[in-house]
Order: structure tokens, then sequence, then C-alpha cells
């Protein structure tokens, strides 16, 4: 399958794109709003992955130009850009493409970062509520530490929520994200219940910042 990772210049989709295209057999490309920029880093991305041994490289493109291409498309940017990217890739979406959004609005403070919960209800209603027809939206990732994730040489040992209406683009993406070694997909409900998921990536940071030793924490439900 082709993911496509739209913001795959930025610190989450370095992330995201290395795992994927180190342990799963999707064909991984980072997206960017300038061309040169993601081809950039999708040569970077394939130069960490060579220099291991592996077999696997990392394409790179416009957003749109790399969302046209493929079936999963991750909205790997800012929580407050994510109904604008989907506006600016729409007419390469097709049906039976699946939309996912590991996104989360924070605010931060003196005592630290706190869920910002957008009007709309969650980020990944904002994305429901942007996508084309056809198009279903899934949440995943929201909670991993992305510096955790692009260093291949540790383990995971986590979970990832996935939240859904489209029961099948959910088992799509839990299957995808299953393919990252150490990494557990764990169903989580229905696109309203994302706001509990959203609002515990600000819960890790703060307990990661209080805590030595606790740096790029994640969660494993046990
Ligand atoms: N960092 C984490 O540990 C982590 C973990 C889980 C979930 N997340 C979520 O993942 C998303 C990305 O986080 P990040 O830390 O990777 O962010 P980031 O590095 O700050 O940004 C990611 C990419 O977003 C693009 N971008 C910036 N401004 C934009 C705009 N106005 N419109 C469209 N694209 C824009 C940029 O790509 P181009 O300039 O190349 O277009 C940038 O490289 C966030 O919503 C965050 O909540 C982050």
């Amino acid at each position: 399958m082709k993911i496509a990772i739209l913001g795959g210049t930025g610190d989450i989709g370095e992330g995201l794109a290395l795992r994927l295209a180190a342990d799963t057999p999707h064909r991984v490309a980072v997206g960017s709003r300038e061309a040169e920029k993601a081809e950039n880093k999708a040569e970077e991305y394939t130069t960490e992955l060579e220099s291991r041994g592996l077999d696997a490289t990392v394409a790179g493109g416009e957003n749109a130009a790399v969302a046209a291409d493929a079936r999963i498309v991750v909205l790997a940017v800012p929580p407050y850009h994510v109904g604008d990217t989907v506006e600016a890739v729409a007419e390469s979406l097709e049906d039976g493409d699946v939309l996912v959004s590991p996104a989360t609005g924070m605010k931060r403070d003196d005592e630290g970062f706190h869920y910002h919960k957008p009007g709309a209800g969650s980020v990944t209603e904002i994305v429901a509520d942007a996508a084309p027809e056809g198009v279903a939206v899934v949440g995943a990732f929201h909670n991993l530490a992305a510096a955790r994730l692009a260093n291949l040489d540790a383990d995971l040992g986590v979970d990832t929520l996935v939240i859904g209406d489209d029961a099948d683009a959910k088992r799509t993406v839990a299957d995808v994200a299953e393919g990252i070694e150490g990494l557990r997909a764990l169903d989580a409900g229905g696109i309203a219940n994302a706001p509990e998921i959203e609002g515990l990536t600000p819960l890790l940071i703060n307990v990661a910042s209080n805590n030595d030793d606790l740096h790029n924490l994640g969660v494993r439900f046990q």
C-alpha cells in the first residue's frame, strides 16, 4: 500500500516515515508545501535507512502530489492547519482513501501543557468535517513521541489508540500501525472519543518534563 505523510518534513513525520519504511512493506512518501523541501528530507531519510543496511527508500514531493498517489494520507501538520491542508489536497483524494489525523491542539502556561479543545470537539473532527465524501477519517499516532520514533535504535513497546467511524478504514490503519515493530494498535471507538485521546498527549508531555529519565515516553495499556 502507498502511504503519504503530509508535513512529513517535520518531527512526527520523520519518525513515522522512518519506522514505516524500515518495518513495513508499504511504500512511503513524505509531503511538504514545497516539493524541494520534501525531496531533500526524503533523501535524508533514505540515507539513514541505507546506513543501517535496510533496503528501503522514502519518496518526497509536494503535499497534493504525494496524496494523489497514496491510499493512506497522514496529516502530520500543526493542528491549526489540518483543515487547510485537507482542502489543499482534496482534489487529489479518491473514494476509498483514508485520512489519518495524529494532531492534538495544546496550550502552554507556567504549569505545563493543556489540551486545547477546538470548537468542533476535536482535531480529528475538524478533519472529518473537511474530508471529501468517500474519504474516511481515522485518528491514530497522537500519543507517540516523535524523537523516540525517529531513533531507530530505540525500542518502542507502546500503544497507539485508533479511532474512526468507518470500521474497515480503522482496521486498515491499525494493521499499518502494527507493522511497526513494538507498536500495538488498540481500537478506542469512534471519532466522538477523539478528545480523550488527543487530551492524553499534553499529559504525557507534562509527565515527561516533570520526571527525570522519562523523556519521550508513551503509553502501554495492560
Ligand atoms: N512531535 C510529536 O512528538 C508529535 C506526536 C504525536 C502527534 N503529533 C502531532 O503531529 C502533528 C505534527 O507535529 P510535528 O511536531 O511533527 O510538527 P512540526 O514539526 O512543527 O510540523 C510538521 C510540518 O507541518 C508543516 N506545516 C507547518 N506549518 C504549516 C501550515 N501553516 N500549513 C500546512 N503545513 C504546515 C511543515 O511542513 P512543510 O513546511 O514542509 O510544509 C512542518 O514540517 C501535530 O499536529 C502534532 O499535534 C506530534
